[in-house]
Protein backbone atom coordinates (compact mmCIF):
# COMPACT_ATOMS: atom_id res chain seq x y z
CA UNK A 1 0.00 0.00 0.00
CA UNK A 2 1.15 3.38 -0.53
CA UNK A 3 4.37 1.99 -2.72
CA UNK A 4 5.68 4.82 -5.47
CA UNK A 5 8.98 2.63 -6.07
CA UNK A 6 9.38 0.68 -8.74
CA UNK A 7 7.83 -2.23 -9.10
CA UNK A 8 7.83 -5.63 -10.76
CA UNK A 9 5.15 -6.64 -13.79
CA UNK A 10 3.92 -9.97 -13.51
CA UNK A 11 3.07 -11.72 -16.60
CA UNK A 12 0.82 -15.31 -15.61
CA UNK A 13 2.50 -18.74 -17.29
CA UNK A 14 -1.86 -18.82 -18.27
CA UNK A 15 -0.85 -16.48 -20.91
CA UNK A 16 2.72 -18.10 -22.09
CA UNK A 17 0.29 -21.63 -22.48
CA UNK A 18 -0.87 -20.22 -25.77
CA UNK A 19 1.33 -19.42 -28.76
CA UNK A 20 -1.83 -18.02 -30.09
CA UNK A 21 -2.65 -14.46 -27.97
CA UNK A 22 0.61 -12.24 -28.43
CA UNK A 23 -0.31 -10.15 -25.97
CA UNK A 24 1.40 -10.93 -22.85
CA UNK A 25 -1.08 -11.34 -19.90
CA UNK A 26 -0.54 -8.77 -16.87
CA UNK A 27 -2.05 -10.22 -13.66
CA UNK A 28 -0.57 -7.57 -10.95
CA UNK A 29 2.70 -5.96 -9.73
CA UNK A 30 4.54 -5.98 -6.86
CA UNK A 31 7.02 -3.58 -5.13
CA UNK A 32 10.87 -4.36 -5.93
CA UNK A 33 12.35 -2.91 -2.61
CA UNK A 34 15.82 -1.94 -2.65
CA UNK A 35 18.31 -3.20 0.20
CA UNK A 36 18.02 -0.49 2.30
CA UNK A 37 13.78 -1.06 2.56
CA UNK A 38 15.16 -4.79 3.53
CA UNK A 39 17.49 -3.68 6.06
CA UNK A 40 14.14 -1.77 7.47
CA UNK A 41 12.55 -4.54 7.78
CA UNK A 42 15.14 -6.68 9.80
CA UNK A 43 15.54 -3.31 12.11
CA UNK A 44 11.61 -3.78 12.62
CA UNK A 45 11.96 -7.74 13.09
CA UNK A 46 14.83 -7.81 15.48
CA UNK A 47 13.25 -4.28 17.42
CA UNK A 48 9.87 -6.21 17.94
CA UNK A 49 11.67 -9.31 18.99
CA UNK A 50 13.84 -7.76 21.57
CA UNK A 51 11.41 -4.77 22.76
CA UNK A 52 8.84 -3.96 20.66
CA UNK A 53 5.25 -2.72 21.43
CA UNK A 54 2.88 -5.32 22.42
CA UNK A 55 5.88 -7.86 23.03
CA UNK A 56 5.26 -10.28 21.23
CA UNK A 57 7.58 -13.05 22.71
CA UNK A 58 6.54 -12.71 25.83
CA UNK A 59 2.75 -12.50 25.15
CA UNK A 60 1.39 -15.67 26.71
CA UNK A 61 0.39 -18.78 24.64
CA UNK A 62 -3.25 -17.94 24.70
CA UNK A 63 -2.24 -14.62 23.29
CA UNK A 64 -0.47 -15.47 20.59
CA UNK A 65 -3.40 -18.27 19.83
CA UNK A 66 -6.07 -15.34 19.70
CA UNK A 67 -4.63 -13.41 17.57
CA UNK A 68 -3.47 -16.60 14.92
CA UNK A 69 -7.43 -17.34 15.58
CA UNK A 70 -8.52 -13.92 14.15
CA UNK A 71 -5.88 -13.91 11.62
CA UNK A 72 -7.66 -17.21 10.21
CA UNK A 73 -11.07 -15.66 10.35
CA UNK A 74 -9.51 -12.90 8.27
CA UNK A 75 -7.81 -14.97 5.91
CA UNK A 76 -11.14 -17.02 5.05
CA UNK A 77 -12.38 -13.85 3.73
CA UNK A 78 -10.04 -13.38 1.07
CA UNK A 79 -10.56 -17.25 -0.15
CA UNK A 80 -11.70 -16.98 -3.51
CA UNK A 81 -8.85 -14.04 -4.48
CA UNK A 82 -6.36 -16.21 -2.87
CA UNK A 83 -7.48 -19.67 -5.03
CA UNK A 84 -7.48 -17.02 -8.02
CA UNK A 85 -4.01 -16.00 -7.55
CA UNK A 86 -3.11 -19.95 -6.68
CA UNK A 87 -4.29 -20.47 -10.58
CA UNK A 88 -3.20 -17.59 -12.28
CA UNK A 89 0.12 -17.08 -10.87
CA UNK A 90 1.66 -20.82 -10.85
CA UNK A 91 -1.31 -22.63 -13.32
CA UNK A 92 -2.56 -25.23 -10.64
CA UNK A 93 -5.78 -26.43 -11.08
CA UNK A 94 -8.58 -24.99 -9.56
CA UNK A 95 -9.24 -28.63 -7.27
CA UNK A 96 -5.58 -28.19 -6.39
CA UNK A 97 -5.76 -24.52 -5.56
CA UNK A 98 -8.78 -25.08 -3.42
CA UNK A 99 -7.17 -28.12 -1.62
CA UNK A 100 -4.29 -25.87 -1.21
CA UNK A 101 -5.99 -23.04 0.58
CA UNK A 102 -8.18 -24.99 2.96
CA UNK A 103 -5.59 -27.35 3.90
CA UNK A 104 -3.75 -24.23 5.24
CA UNK A 105 -6.35 -23.05 7.58
CA UNK A 106 -6.78 -26.50 8.67
CA UNK A 107 -2.87 -26.45 9.44
CA UNK A 108 -2.97 -23.59 11.18
CA UNK A 109 -5.95 -25.08 12.86
CA UNK A 110 -3.85 -27.68 14.10
CA UNK A 111 -1.11 -26.14 15.06
CA UNK A 112 -3.06 -24.09 17.37
CA UNK A 113 -4.24 -27.14 19.04
CA UNK A 114 -0.66 -28.95 19.16
CA UNK A 115 0.65 -25.31 20.65
CA UNK A 116 -1.99 -26.04 23.62
CA UNK A 117 -0.52 -29.62 24.38
CA UNK A 118 2.89 -28.16 24.12
CA UNK A 119 2.03 -25.64 26.46
CA UNK A 120 0.24 -27.97 29.00
CA UNK A 121 3.18 -30.52 28.94
CA UNK A 122 6.36 -28.51 27.96
CA UNK A 123 6.23 -26.04 30.25
CA UNK A 124 6.00 -27.51 33.65
CA UNK A 125 7.99 -27.29 37.43
CA UNK A 126 10.48 -29.84 38.41
CA UNK A 127 12.90 -30.26 41.01
CA UNK A 128 16.35 -31.86 41.22
CA UNK A 129 18.83 -31.70 43.68
CA UNK A 130 17.16 -29.27 45.53
CA UNK A 131 16.78 -27.01 42.60
CA UNK A 132 13.43 -26.04 41.58
CA UNK A 133 13.60 -25.46 37.60
CA UNK A 134 10.89 -24.14 35.54
CA UNK A 135 11.06 -25.02 31.95
CA UNK A 136 9.68 -23.42 29.43
CA UNK A 137 9.90 -22.81 25.22
CA UNK A 138 10.98 -19.97 24.12
CA UNK A 139 11.53 -18.53 21.13
CA UNK A 140 14.66 -18.51 18.47
CA UNK A 141 14.73 -14.73 17.86
CA UNK A 142 13.84 -13.46 13.77
CA UNK A 143 12.81 -16.00 11.49
CA UNK A 144 13.30 -15.38 7.52
CA UNK A 145 10.87 -17.38 6.04
CA UNK A 146 11.12 -18.48 2.06
CA UNK A 147 8.26 -20.90 0.48
CA UNK A 148 8.90 -22.48 -3.20
CA UNK A 149 6.64 -21.89 -6.18
CA UNK A 150 4.42 -25.18 -6.26
CA UNK A 151 2.72 -24.23 -2.64
CA UNK A 152 3.40 -20.28 -2.28
CA UNK A 153 0.77 -20.20 0.25
CA UNK A 154 0.88 -23.71 1.60
CA UNK A 155 4.71 -24.37 2.54
CA UNK A 156 5.21 -20.98 3.32
CA UNK A 157 3.11 -21.13 5.91
CA UNK A 158 4.65 -24.88 7.13
CA UNK A 159 7.25 -22.34 8.41
CA UNK A 160 5.13 -18.74 8.86
CA UNK A 161 2.95 -20.23 11.22
CA UNK A 162 4.75 -22.08 13.92
CA UNK A 163 7.63 -19.54 13.55
CA UNK A 164 5.05 -17.17 15.04
CA UNK A 165 2.90 -18.91 17.11
CA UNK A 166 6.22 -19.64 19.08
CA UNK A 167 6.87 -16.09 19.68
CA UNK A 168 9.74 -15.44 16.70
CA UNK A 169 9.05 -12.54 15.04
CA UNK A 170 9.66 -13.06 11.03
CA UNK A 171 10.28 -12.15 7.79
CA UNK A 172 8.64 -13.23 4.97
CA UNK A 173 10.21 -13.46 1.48
CA UNK A 174 7.20 -14.60 -0.79
CA UNK A 175 8.48 -16.83 -4.15
CA UNK A 176 8.73 -14.87 -7.32
CA UNK A 177 5.75 -17.46 -9.30
CA UNK A 178 3.15 -16.97 -6.11
CA UNK A 179 4.24 -13.33 -4.83
CA UNK A 180 0.60 -11.45 -5.82
CA UNK A 181 -1.31 -14.19 -4.01
CA UNK A 182 -0.19 -12.55 -0.48
CA UNK A 183 -1.66 -9.28 -1.71
CA UNK A 184 -5.18 -10.13 -0.23
CA UNK A 185 -3.86 -11.53 3.27
CA UNK A 186 -1.46 -7.81 3.87
CA UNK A 187 -4.60 -5.91 5.52
CA UNK A 188 -4.94 -9.22 8.10
CA UNK A 189 -1.39 -9.39 8.42
CA UNK A 190 -1.28 -5.43 9.25
CA UNK A 191 -4.44 -5.37 11.31
CA UNK A 192 -3.76 -8.34 13.70
CA UNK A 193 -0.24 -8.63 14.63
CA UNK A 194 1.67 -5.94 16.07
CA UNK A 195 3.99 -3.96 14.37
CA UNK A 196 7.29 -5.29 13.30
CA UNK A 197 6.27 -9.10 14.16
CA UNK A 198 5.75 -10.02 10.38
CA UNK A 199 7.22 -8.28 7.65
CA UNK A 200 6.91 -9.40 4.07
CA UNK A 201 9.62 -7.96 1.54
CA UNK A 202 8.85 -8.09 -2.02
CA UNK A 203 11.64 -8.02 -4.67
CA UNK A 204 14.82 -9.62 -6.02
CA UNK A 205 15.88 -12.40 -3.46
CA UNK A 206 19.84 -12.18 -5.11
CA UNK A 207 19.63 -8.53 -3.86
CA UNK A 208 17.80 -8.46 -0.69
CA UNK A 209 18.48 -11.78 1.10
CA UNK A 210 22.61 -11.93 1.18
CA UNK A 211 22.21 -8.54 3.09
CA UNK A 212 20.28 -9.77 5.63
CA UNK A 213 22.34 -12.95 6.09
CA UNK A 214 25.62 -11.45 6.12
CA UNK A 215 23.70 -9.25 9.54
CA UNK A 216 24.45 -12.19 11.12
CA UNK A 217 20.63 -10.99 12.99
CA UNK A 218 18.61 -13.86 11.50
CA UNK A 219 18.13 -16.93 13.85
CA UNK A 220 16.41 -19.00 11.78
CA UNK A 221 16.10 -19.75 8.17
CA UNK A 222 12.99 -21.89 7.23
CA UNK A 223 13.13 -22.48 3.61
CA UNK A 224 11.46 -24.59 1.62
CA UNK A 225 13.14 -24.81 -1.79
CA UNK A 226 16.62 -25.80 -3.20
CA UNK A 227 19.09 -27.30 -1.74
CA UNK A 228 21.91 -25.05 -3.95
CA UNK A 229 19.96 -22.04 -2.60
CA UNK A 230 19.95 -23.31 1.21
CA UNK A 231 24.31 -23.81 0.57
CA UNK A 232 24.47 -20.29 -0.84
CA UNK A 233 22.09 -17.95 2.45
CA UNK A 234 24.33 -20.36 4.70
CA UNK A 235 27.52 -19.12 3.56
CA UNK A 236 26.19 -15.50 3.87
CA UNK A 237 25.49 -15.57 7.64
CA UNK A 238 29.13 -14.83 9.42
CA UNK A 239 28.11 -16.86 12.47
CA UNK A 240 26.91 -20.48 11.18
CA UNK A 241 26.74 -21.65 14.66
CA UNK A 242 23.84 -18.87 15.62
CA UNK A 243 22.06 -20.07 12.71
CA UNK A 244 19.65 -22.66 13.08
CA UNK A 245 17.99 -23.79 9.62
CA UNK A 246 14.67 -25.41 8.88
CA UNK A 247 14.98 -27.18 5.35
CA UNK A 248 12.52 -28.62 3.17
CA UNK A 249 14.42 -28.81 -0.04
CA UNK A 250 14.73 -31.56 -3.19
CA UNK A 251 14.13 -35.66 -3.41
CA UNK A 252 14.24 -38.10 -5.71
CA UNK A 253 11.91 -40.50 -4.44
CA UNK A 254 11.44 -44.24 -6.36
CA UNK A 255 8.81 -45.93 -6.66
CA UNK A 256 9.62 -49.75 -6.41
CA UNK A 257 7.29 -52.39 -8.53
CA UNK A 258 7.59 -55.73 -7.77
CA UNK A 259 6.08 -58.91 -9.11
CA UNK A 260 2.00 -59.41 -8.09
CA UNK A 261 1.86 -55.65 -7.11
CA UNK A 262 -1.77 -54.64 -8.44
CA UNK A 263 -1.24 -52.79 -11.47
CA UNK A 264 -4.61 -51.12 -11.20
CA UNK A 265 -3.67 -49.67 -8.37
CA UNK A 266 -0.23 -48.89 -8.62
CA UNK A 267 -1.04 -47.58 -12.32
CA UNK A 268 -3.28 -44.89 -10.72
CA UNK A 269 -1.07 -44.57 -7.60
CA UNK A 270 1.74 -43.88 -10.00
CA UNK A 271 -0.16 -41.56 -12.37
CA UNK A 272 -0.99 -39.14 -9.31
CA UNK A 273 2.75 -39.33 -7.77
CA UNK A 274 4.44 -38.68 -10.74
CA UNK A 275 1.97 -36.13 -12.34
CA UNK A 276 -0.03 -34.07 -10.22
CA UNK A 277 0.76 -30.89 -10.59
CA UNK A 278 2.68 -31.59 -13.74
CA UNK A 279 5.48 -33.31 -11.24
CA UNK A 280 6.07 -30.27 -9.71
CA UNK A 281 5.96 -31.59 -5.82
CA UNK A 282 9.18 -32.27 -4.10
CA UNK A 283 7.36 -35.14 -2.85
CA UNK A 284 6.72 -36.57 -6.74
CA UNK A 285 8.09 -40.33 -7.61
CA UNK A 286 10.63 -39.29 -10.11
CA UNK A 287 12.20 -42.59 -11.27
CA UNK A 288 10.25 -46.10 -11.40
CA UNK A 289 12.05 -49.45 -10.41
CA UNK A 290 10.27 -52.03 -11.83
CA UNK A 291 10.29 -55.99 -11.74
CA UNK A 292 11.69 -57.06 -14.51
CA UNK A 293 8.44 -59.86 -15.69
CA UNK A 294 5.77 -57.48 -15.32
CA UNK A 295 7.64 -54.05 -16.96
CA UNK A 296 6.18 -54.05 -20.52
CA UNK A 297 2.50 -55.02 -19.06
CA UNK A 298 3.28 -51.58 -16.45
CA UNK A 299 4.71 -49.66 -19.07
CA UNK A 300 1.56 -50.23 -21.43
CA UNK A 301 -1.13 -49.69 -18.86
CA UNK A 302 0.87 -46.58 -17.42
CA UNK A 303 1.40 -44.98 -20.86
CA UNK A 304 -2.54 -45.92 -21.65
CA UNK A 305 -3.41 -43.98 -18.71
CA UNK A 306 -1.03 -41.40 -19.33
CA UNK A 307 -2.22 -40.54 -22.71
CA UNK A 308 -6.16 -40.22 -20.99
CA UNK A 309 -4.92 -37.04 -18.86
CA UNK A 310 -7.01 -33.97 -19.91
CA UNK A 311 -3.83 -30.86 -20.89
CA UNK A 312 -5.60 -27.08 -20.08
CA UNK A 313 -6.05 -24.44 -18.15
CA UNK A 314 -5.96 -24.85 -14.74
CA UNK A 315 -10.07 -23.54 -14.19
CA UNK A 316 -11.26 -25.79 -16.88
CA UNK A 317 -12.89 -28.81 -14.67
CA UNK A 318 -11.19 -32.29 -15.05
CA UNK A 319 -8.17 -30.46 -16.27
CA UNK A 320 -4.51 -32.42 -14.97
CA UNK A 321 -1.35 -31.30 -17.36
CA UNK A 322 -1.82 -27.36 -16.99
CA UNK A 323 0.99 -24.25 -17.89
CA UNK A 324 4.18 -24.46 -15.75
CA UNK A 325 5.07 -21.11 -14.27
CA UNK A 326 9.07 -21.59 -14.71
CA UNK A 327 10.59 -19.74 -17.76
CA UNK A 328 13.05 -22.23 -19.48
CA UNK A 329 11.47 -25.43 -17.96
CA UNK A 330 10.19 -27.11 -20.61
CA UNK A 331 13.76 -26.38 -22.88
CA UNK A 332 15.11 -28.33 -19.39
CA UNK A 333 12.76 -31.08 -19.57
CA UNK A 334 13.39 -31.31 -23.47
CA UNK A 335 16.77 -31.44 -22.77
CA UNK A 336 16.64 -34.35 -20.10
CA UNK A 337 14.66 -36.27 -22.76
CA UNK A 338 16.85 -35.83 -25.99
CA UNK A 339 20.19 -37.13 -23.69
CA UNK A 340 17.81 -40.00 -22.41
CA UNK A 341 17.15 -41.16 -25.97
CA UNK A 342 20.61 -40.47 -27.44
CA UNK A 343 21.65 -42.66 -24.46
CA UNK A 344 19.08 -45.28 -25.62
CA UNK A 345 16.01 -44.83 -23.78
CA UNK A 346 12.47 -44.84 -25.77
CA UNK A 347 10.00 -42.62 -25.42
CA UNK A 348 6.88 -45.27 -24.47
CA UNK A 349 3.92 -42.77 -24.85
CA UNK A 350 2.85 -39.94 -27.29
CA UNK A 351 4.81 -37.24 -25.03
CA UNK A 352 8.25 -35.68 -24.22
CA UNK A 353 7.72 -32.10 -25.92
CA UNK A 354 7.01 -28.77 -25.63
CA UNK A 355 3.24 -28.46 -26.68
CA UNK A 356 3.10 -24.47 -26.68
CA UNK A 357 3.89 -22.10 -24.44
CA UNK A 358 4.51 -23.29 -21.16
CA UNK A 359 2.94 -26.51 -21.81
CA UNK A 360 5.19 -29.70 -21.58
CA UNK A 361 3.50 -33.17 -22.67
CA UNK A 362 4.49 -36.24 -19.99
CA UNK A 363 6.83 -38.65 -21.56
CA UNK A 364 8.03 -41.67 -19.91
CA UNK A 365 11.54 -42.75 -20.70
CA UNK A 366 12.31 -46.40 -21.24
CA UNK A 367 14.87 -48.44 -20.30
CA UNK A 368 16.74 -45.56 -18.29
CA UNK A 369 20.46 -46.13 -17.22
CA UNK A 370 22.90 -44.21 -14.99
CA UNK A 371 24.42 -42.88 -17.78
CA UNK A 372 21.52 -40.57 -18.16
CA UNK A 373 20.69 -37.58 -16.76
CA UNK A 374 17.17 -38.34 -15.46
CA UNK A 375 18.49 -41.14 -13.89
CA UNK A 376 20.31 -38.90 -11.18
CA UNK A 377 18.97 -34.98 -11.47
CA UNK A 378 15.61 -34.24 -9.75
CA UNK A 379 13.61 -32.93 -12.78
CA UNK A 380 10.30 -31.20 -10.98
CA UNK A 381 8.31 -32.31 -13.94
CA UNK A 382 6.48 -34.59 -16.26
CA UNK A 383 9.15 -36.66 -17.46
CA UNK A 384 9.53 -40.19 -15.91
CA UNK A 385 12.44 -42.39 -16.31
CA UNK A 386 11.39 -46.20 -15.46
CA UNK A 387 14.11 -49.32 -15.34
CA UNK A 388 13.58 -52.93 -15.09
CA UNK A 389 15.54 -54.83 -12.17
CA UNK A 390 15.70 -58.37 -11.76
CA UNK A 391 17.67 -58.12 -8.38
CA UNK A 392 15.78 -56.40 -5.77
CA UNK A 393 19.26 -55.05 -4.31
CA UNK A 394 19.56 -52.75 -7.52
CA UNK A 395 16.38 -49.99 -6.02
CA UNK A 396 18.07 -49.71 -2.47
CA UNK A 397 21.24 -49.70 -3.83
CA UNK A 398 19.91 -46.32 -5.79
CA UNK A 399 18.57 -45.21 -2.77
CA UNK A 400 21.86 -45.87 -0.79
CA UNK A 401 23.93 -43.84 -3.24
CA UNK A 402 21.37 -40.63 -4.01
CA UNK A 403 22.14 -37.34 -3.03
CA UNK A 404 18.77 -37.46 -1.59
CA UNK A 405 16.93 -39.59 0.76
CA UNK A 406 13.27 -38.27 1.41
CA UNK A 407 10.80 -40.80 0.26
CA UNK A 408 9.96 -44.11 -1.58
CA UNK A 409 7.12 -46.44 -2.58
CA UNK A 410 7.17 -50.03 -2.80
CA UNK A 411 4.37 -51.63 -4.75
CA UNK A 412 3.71 -55.60 -3.85
CA UNK A 413 0.67 -58.03 -2.78
CA UNK A 414 3.51 -60.24 -0.62
CA UNK A 415 3.72 -59.00 3.02
CA UNK A 416 6.80 -60.87 3.70
CA UNK A 417 8.52 -59.43 0.67
CA UNK A 418 7.44 -56.24 1.01
CA UNK A 419 8.12 -55.99 4.91
CA UNK A 420 11.69 -57.18 4.05
CA UNK A 421 12.27 -54.03 1.96
CA UNK A 422 10.94 -51.93 4.73
CA UNK A 423 14.27 -51.74 7.01
CA UNK A 424 16.91 -51.28 5.14
CA UNK A 425 14.88 -48.48 3.20
CA UNK A 426 13.88 -46.41 6.22
CA UNK A 427 17.49 -46.45 6.83
CA UNK A 428 17.70 -44.45 3.68
CA UNK A 429 14.84 -42.25 3.35
CA UNK A 430 12.03 -40.71 6.00
CA UNK A 431 8.82 -42.85 5.00
CA UNK A 432 8.45 -45.13 3.36
CA UNK A 433 4.80 -45.84 2.11
CA UNK A 434 3.37 -48.95 1.06
CA UNK A 435 0.77 -49.46 -2.38
CA UNK A 436 0.49 -45.91 -2.06
CA UNK A 437 2.32 -42.89 -3.71
CA UNK A 438 4.43 -40.51 -2.14
CA UNK A 439 3.12 -37.19 -0.15
CA UNK A 440 3.67 -35.36 2.63
CA UNK A 441 0.11 -35.09 3.88
CA UNK A 442 -1.59 -35.70 7.06
CA UNK A 443 0.42 -32.43 8.28
CA UNK A 444 0.49 -33.44 11.52
CA UNK A 445 2.88 -36.82 10.41
CA UNK A 446 6.77 -35.72 10.69
CA UNK A 447 7.88 -34.59 7.23
CA UNK A 448 11.48 -34.55 6.20
CA UNK A 449 14.57 -36.58 4.28
CA UNK A 450 18.25 -37.28 4.90
CA UNK A 451 21.21 -35.93 2.75
CA UNK A 452 20.52 -32.84 0.60
CA UNK A 453 16.33 -33.57 1.29
CA UNK A 454 15.83 -31.82 4.74
CA UNK A 455 17.46 -30.35 7.69
CA UNK A 456 14.84 -30.39 10.83
CA UNK A 457 11.25 -31.64 10.63
CA UNK A 458 8.16 -30.26 9.73
CA UNK A 459 5.04 -31.77 10.97
CA UNK A 460 2.05 -30.21 12.91
CA UNK A 461 4.00 -30.53 15.98
CA UNK A 462 7.33 -31.17 15.50
CA UNK A 463 7.68 -27.72 13.65
CA UNK A 464 6.53 -25.95 17.00
CA UNK A 465 9.75 -27.37 18.67
CA UNK A 466 12.17 -26.38 15.75
CA UNK A 467 11.48 -22.86 15.83
CA UNK A 468 11.81 -22.65 19.38
CA UNK A 469 14.28 -24.15 22.24
CA UNK A 470 13.69 -25.36 25.43
CA UNK A 471 14.68 -23.12 28.74
CA UNK A 472 15.19 -23.30 32.41
CA UNK A 473 14.03 -20.66 34.78
CA UNK A 474 15.90 -22.15 37.69
CA UNK A 475 16.15 -21.41 42.10
CA UNK A 476 17.45 -22.90 45.06
CA UNK A 477 15.06 -24.62 46.90
CA UNK A 478 13.91 -22.76 50.17
CA UNK A 479 10.87 -23.55 52.31
CA UNK A 480 9.05 -20.60 50.44
CA UNK A 481 9.46 -21.63 46.71
CA UNK A 482 8.60 -25.06 47.66
CA UNK A 483 5.23 -24.25 48.19
O1 LIG B 1 6.86 -29.96 -2.98
C1 LIG B 1 6.87 -30.55 -1.91
C2 LIG B 1 5.64 -30.65 -1.12
O2 LIG B 1 6.01 -30.82 0.22
C3 LIG B 1 4.74 -31.74 -1.59
O3 LIG B 1 3.62 -31.83 -0.78
O4 LIG B 1 3.07 -34.24 -1.10
O5 LIG B 1 1.41 -32.67 -0.15
O6 LIG B 1 2.03 -32.52 -2.55
P1 LIG B 1 2.47 -32.88 -1.18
Amino acid sequence: RNWDGPRQEVLSPVWVATDKDPSPFFIGEYPLLTQAESQQALDAAVAAYNHGRGFWPTLSVSQRIEHMETFTFRMMEEKDRVVRFLMWEVGKPLQDSIKEFDRTIQYIKETLAALKDLDRTGSRFTIEEKIIGQIRRAPLGVVLCMGPFNYPLNETFTTLIPALVMGNTVILKPPKHGALLYAPLLNAFCDVFPKGVINIIYGQGREMIPPLMASGQINVLGLIGTSRTANELKKQHPYPNRLRCVLGLEAKNPAIILNGADLDLTVKECILGCLSFNGQRCTALKILFVEQPIAQEFLDRFAAAMNELVVGMPWKEGVFVTPMPEKGKADYLRALVSDAVEKGAGIVNNGGARVCGSFFSPAILYPVTHKMRVFHEEQFGPVIPVLAFTDIKDPIEYMIHSNYGQQVSIFGNDPDQVAEMIDPLVNQVCRVNINCQCQRGPDTFPFTGRKDSAEGTLSVSDALRVFSIRTLVAAKETDQNKK
